[in-house]
């Protein structure tokens, strides 16, 4: 692993094809023996520092179609969180039935999982059939793994009834030194930032861009008035930036004045400090509140100046899912991809059906989405948002920060980079950028 690594900084990447790949590498797991470990806890109380561990795996044989790519550096998504807490389900039910599929997808019906659905890194071997990406190239992945054998993914893989999350309903995921991933989940690493910024877009740009923007998702115009809930979190960044970027107005909503603070920085001007208005959708767990509903509409309608959401960018769930849909405006779109606070939904449908809303779910993106937003990443249009970076090692606490909320934007983790800052090309690009690159450091 010493000599990839070396290779590697050393900008050395025709030399990486001749270098042996190690039998065994560093990874990121949940174990099947600990599914149980936090029974009779409340979700806030599982802790992720308790169930991942950082140990030695054995590499996965290549298959066709696919790529062994050293991991330079890494990111926490909500998904690693799931995982690690073992809710709604624990993850090995999903590598199970991924196992009893083919030969080849037995090798993922392992009793540890490597988790991580991310990556920055060099492609250092390809399976055979591989045509597009070869030893050296350097790479970010999306993370759809999808076997395209059925009709029903053709016109859009998502729909592919054999689709599933890599690192989450796959193994041999991005934390780790190495990872597995099918080549049609490689893309160009953009060349202006460091590892840890090009890996950290990845999963939640992607799913951002088709929720918000693509003809899959809300299909947002210039022009629009788009409530984006989290606004300064993991997804929530990425879709203030595309409604800026589009010619909407980002209504955002955070939890605190720092936060606040990142999205002004970010360049939104409408912004709703949850906790400071003290909203009580639900009076208690059973009853919802419409006055609170009400009242958060006529705040939306004083910072736009009477205007409701047309696009309302749902994924906080059952907490405020009765609210979204009572704001959106007339013939809007609620758009939701998560049910962080519980998935079980009610709201008022006479505010659906009365007003024409449509309600419209949206699950990562295909290729061409991912492919997308990745490229208005490396055209410097759209800018990663990582705040902190941990070490591999130090993956457990990354993921409690995320648990608990205490994170804005991505949170980074190194793999096989040994600081910050590497991996920079253009430097001209990158200076041109830098402080909205560097906008939610430190925060
Ligand atoms: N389907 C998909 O493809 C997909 C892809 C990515 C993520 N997801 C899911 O989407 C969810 C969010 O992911 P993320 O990466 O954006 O996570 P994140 O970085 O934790 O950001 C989510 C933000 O939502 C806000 N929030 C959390 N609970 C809330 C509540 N009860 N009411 C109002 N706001 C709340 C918080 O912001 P404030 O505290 O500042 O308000 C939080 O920072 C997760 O459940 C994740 O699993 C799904």
């Amino acid at each position: 692993m010493e000599k990839i690594r070396d290779a590697i900084l050393s900008g050395d990447l025709a030399a990486v094809a001749g270098l042996d790949v190690p039998d065994h590498y560093r990874a990121v797991t949940v174990h099947a023996d600990e599914t149980g470990m936090f029974a009779g806890l409340s979700t806030p109380d599982k802790d992720p520092r308790k169930s991942l561990h950082v140990e030695d795996v054995a590499t996965p044989e290549l298959g066709p179609g696919e790529a062994l790519v050293a991991v330079m550096a890494s990111a926490i998504n909500y998904n690693t969180v799931w995982t690690s807490i073992f809710e709604p389900l624990d993850t090995f039910g999903f590598l199970r039935r991924y196992g009893k599929t083919s030969e080849l997808a037995k090798r993922h019906d392992l009793p540890y999982h490597v988790v991580g659905s991310d990556l920055a890194g060099v492609v250092l071997r390809t399976g055979p059939g591989v045509g597009a990406w070869k030893p050296g190239d350097e790479v970010v992945a999306h993370c759809l793994s999808v076997e395209l054998e059925h009709p029903d993914g053709h016109n859009d893989t998502m729909l592919d009834p054999e689709q599933r999350i890599w690192g989450f309903e796959t193994n041999f995921g991005g934390l780790a030194e190495l990872a597995l991933v099918k080549s049609n989940q490689l893309m160009p690493k953009p060349a202006h930032l460091s590892w840890e910024e090009a890996a950290s877009p990845g999963l939640v740009n992607s799913t951002a861009y088709r929720q918000l923007v693509s003809r899959n998702g809300a299909g947002m115009k210039q022009g629009d008035t788009v409530l984006i809930w989290g606004a300064s979190g993991g997804l929530g960044s990425y879709a203030t930036q595309f409604a800026l970027n589009g010619g909407a107005t980002p209504v955002c909503v955070v939890s605190s004045p720092q936060k606040a603070e990142i999205c002004r920085k970010m360049g939104a001007e409408l912004i709703i400090d949850r906790s400071a208005e003290g909203y009580e959708f639900w009076s208690d767990e059973h009853t919802q509140n419409p006055r609170e509903w009400k009242r958060f509409g006529a705040k939306i309608r004083e910072l736009t100046g009477g205007e409701d959401p047309d696009i309302v960018f749902e994924h906080p769930g059952r907490e405020t899912f009765g609210a979204s849909v009572f704001v959106t405006r007339k013939g809007g779109t609620i758009v939701t991809c998560a049910s962080t606070s519980g998935f079980m939904h009610s709201y008022d449908n006479r505010y659906l059906w009365m007003s024409l809303k449509r309600i419209v779910g949206s699950h990562f993106a295909n290729y061409r989405e991912a492919a997308e937003a990745n490229r208005l990443i490396a055209k410097g249009k759209i800018h990663p948002t990582v705040s902190k970076v941990y070490p591999l090692a130090e993956t457990g606490q990354a993921a409690y920060d995320v648990h608990r909320n205490a994170h804005q934007g991505k949170v980074g983790v190194l793999c096989l980079a040994p600081e910050e800052g590497l991996g920079v090309h253009n430097t001209e690009l990158r200076a041109k950028h830098i402080d909205a690159i560097n906008a939610f450091r430190g925060a």
